[in-house]
């Protein structure tokens, strides 16, 4: 079993109590994961630009117990949030054959976003590998100095996935490849990887800014959609145009074709939505003003050649990419022409950033 490698060595410390802070942002597929089997295994490979801006800071604080089972509070923002309690148990039971001391603490996690609660924007990624990696600093200090730097942030990724699949693509940046894929070397199914070929000037700082178009509770959640790729009848279509559409973003990182790169995403973003709509039971997570944004950024750039683009995550917001050398036309068009389709005209501006940090 692969995943054997991520079971810990003997722990040489012990401590009774202490506390260790991370941010981990937030990132957006290019190629999206959308279906996965076993215990959170991807059925195709991703990639993703991991953000700057948006992010999760997440401080653990562990006091030695002798009672039985879990024991952890969960407070955001500085008030207790019991509706996190659920998804965290989960993700405990499955990391707890990796991290044995799970039960040996009392937890207090005390968690903030950068972002509105509400903005529709997923925690989840951000959130999952900032805990992830809170873990792996406890799990550091009990192993006393037999972890490197690539085994940290390896086994945190692992972790993170454990949580939600996405968060795996959170530890590090600026792009990050998820799922075994025979093109990209590294490349597998346990944890996130930093893309490892050559990545042109064009898509240096990559500018996204996410639109806030509807920050309601989602109808159908991501995990639920993921499930319904099981009997989806595209799904073996969509899994190897997933990994193809991968293939192709190689040469296109490498060559710098904004021109590929804007048909593939806005691809990928429909066919994400495309699969929603053709799941048994069907679902549209996209509003009026999803394509309203969605045909502005058509004419605008066929008016002005510009290179912006938009993706999508399960949801209604739109991620509006584009070239850093674009942003002086970009950014006075999305603040006149888009910013009114979103929920209070709000919207958030991100870049590209380089992963999680201890605070
Ligand atoms: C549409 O990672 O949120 O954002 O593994 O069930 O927690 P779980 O799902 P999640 O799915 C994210 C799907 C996506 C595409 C992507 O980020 O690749």
């Amino acid at each position: 079993m692969p995943e054997a490698q991520f079971l810990p060595k003997k722990y040489s410390n012990q401590f009774p109590e202490g506390s260790v802070t991370w941010k981990s942002p937030s990132n957006i597929a290019l190629v999206k994961y959308w279906g996965k089997f076993e215990h959170q295994l991807p059925c195709n490979a991703s990639v993703s630009f991991t953000l700057s801006n948006c992010h999760t800071t997440t401080k653990l604080s562990y006091n030695i117990k002798s009672t039985e089972g879990f024991e952890f509070e969960v407070y955001l923002d500085g008030e207790r949030e019991t509706g996190f309690e659920p998804k965290i148990i989960q993700f405990f039971e499955r990391i707890e054959a990796y991290m044995p001391f799970l039960k040996n603490y009392a937890f207090r996690i005390e968690t903030s976003n950068s972002f509105p609660h509400s903005s529709g924007i997923a925690s989840s990624a951000s959130g999952m590998s900032a805990l992830a990696l809170c873990l792996m600093s406890v799990e550091k200090e009990l192993l006393g100095e037999q972890i490197s730097e690539t085994e940290f942030k390896q086994k945190a990724s692992f972790l993170a996935r454990l949580g939600s699949g996405s968060a795996c693509r959170s530890v590090e940046g600026p792009l990050i490849v998820w799922g075994e894929h025979p093109q990209i070397e590294g490349s597998n199914d346990l944890f996130g990887t930093k893309y490892p070929y050559d990545i042109h000037p064009n898509f240096s700082n990559y500018q996204d800014t996410i639109l806030l178009v509807d920050k309601g509770e989602k109808q159908v959640s991501s995990t639920a959609g993921h499930g319904l790729m099981r009997d989806h009848p595209y799904a073996e279509d969509r899994f190897g145009t997933a990994n193809l559409n991968l293939k192709k973003l190689v040469n296109i990182f490498k060559s710098g074709d904004l021109k590929s790169f804007i048909e593939l995403v806005e691809s990928e973003a429909l066919q994400l939505h495309g699969m929603m709509m053709t799941s048994v039971p069907y679902y549209i997570l996209m509003k009026p003003n999803t394509l309203e944004i969605i045909n502005r950024i058509w004419q605008f750039r066929k008016e002005n050649g510009s290179h912006l683009c938009f993706t999508l995550d399960a949801g209604a917001n739109v991620h509006v990419l584009y070239p850093e050398n674009e942003s002086s036309i970009v950014v006075p068009f999305i603040k006149s022409e888009l910013a009114k389709f979103c929920k209070n005209g709000s919207f958030i501006e991100d870049r590209v950033g380089l992963g999680a940090s201890q605070v």
